[in-house]
């Protein structure tokens, strides 16, 4: 998609390097950063400097072909992908990406290996653009759906960055949003801030800025009543991990947002690849929920009156602050799980059809 009219991807590779667009420093600043070993991707990761389930899964097969780069041996290739699973605990396409990456690497000892480590990164992030554009297209059909009833400007909200940036390109969430758009159908995006870290205000409402998408961002609580006026058609978003009974994994706030959408009666869809399907964990109570410094509640950042970005405390020192960073809606919130194979209900039978 689209930044300052010029098209581009959230990770590529070139010359040995890997290129990222450092999304700690938007929407004030554009900084691509190279990447070179693999402890750079695992910061990249750590850091948030990328972000989104898709593009950290990508991100971390791009650090294997990086440790490889550095050092053609097998143990530092093994605990390299142990590192990267480490460097965050929720999204599932991290170690869907890692284990798949080694599924292809592990005892390969010749000359050959930077060649496949690369091509199947490169085939990681080729599938995810494909996913991604599917997602977008069967998603097309239910705002298509909405509109034919309605025939007005279809309202959607969407909680966090399941934007492109969080992906390669199209993004999950946003995907059937941007095909809408270049269909013609009026479409208006209510976009959640998602404190702490503010995803849905310094990317979501910038990359839909920057492909001339009318939003609008709304403070984190202020779904529910737009929701009782009836200004919600259909919430929109992605997920870091769905299981196969269709519960969803995703950042803090969903489940509220769910329960909204289900009080007053708004479809309430999950996208995702099936690379964020866990096929493993039973029981959501199972799945590692990342809690992050407390710092994140605690500071801000921003442009000050110089437009020079500052960094400030919010509130008093002494205060403590828990910071989870992803909940859990309940299968009976989501009214469809929206895939690259279709649209299915969020249950073991709906996903069971599909894959
Ligand atoms: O903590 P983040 O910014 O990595 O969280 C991202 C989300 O919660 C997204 O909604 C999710 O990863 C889906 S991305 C297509």
């Amino acid at each position: 998609m689209k930044i300052e009219g010029k098209e581009y991807r959230t990770i590529w590779f070139e010359n040995n390097v890997v290129k990222i667009i450092d999304q700690t420093k938007l929407p004030h600043q554009f900084v691509i950063k190279d990447l070179i070993t693999v402890k750079d991707a695992i910061n990249a990761i750590t850091r948030m400097e990328v972000r989104g389930a898709p593009l950290i899964g990508a991100t971390a097969a791009y650090g294997l072909v990086l440790a490889i780069i550095e050092k053609n041996d097998q143990n530092f290739l093994k605990k390299s992908s142990e590192d990267l699973i480490k460097s965050r605990p929720t999204a599932i396409n991290l170690k869907w990406a890692v284990d798949r990456m080694m599924n292809k690497l592990r005892g390969v000892n010749s000359d050959k290996i930077l060649h496949i480590a690369s091509n199947e990164a490169k085939e990681i992030c080729e599938e995810d653009i494909k996913f991604c554009k599917n997602i977008g297209l069967n998603g097309l059909k239910i705002i298509e759906e909405i509109h034919n009833k309605k025939k007005d400007t279809i309202n959607i909200l969407t909680h966090c960055n399941a934007g492109w940036l969080a992906t390669i390109n199209w993004g999950t969430a946003t995907s059937p949003i941007y095909h809408a758009h270049k269909k013609g159908i009026p479409v208006h995006v209510w976009v959640d801030e998602t404190r702490p870290r503010n995803q849905g205000a310094n990317l979501t409402s910038y990359e839909l800025n920057e492909e001339g998408i009318k939003n609008t961002i709304i403070a984190d609580n202020t779904g529910g009543i737009l929701m009782q006026r009836g200004e919600v058609d259909i919430c929109i978003v992605g997920t870091d991990r769905t299981l196969a009974n269709g519960d969803v994994c995703n950042k803090i706030g969903t489940y509220l947002k769910a329960l909204a959408a289900h009080d007053n009666k708004v479809p309430f869809y999950v996208t995702l690849p099936s690379s964020t399907i866990d096929w493993n964990i039973k029981d959501h109570k199972d799945i590692p929920i990342e809690e992050r410094n407390s710092d994140e509640l605690s500071h801000i950042e921003g442009l000050d009156e110089k437009d020079d970005i500052k960094k400030i405390q919010i509130y008093p020192k002494k205060s403590k602050a828990l910071n989870l960073a992803f909940d859990i809606t309940p299968a009976k919130y989501v009214t469809g799980l929206i895939t690259e194979r279709g649209i299915c209900e969020a249950s073991k039978d709906g996903l069971k059809k599909l894959f």
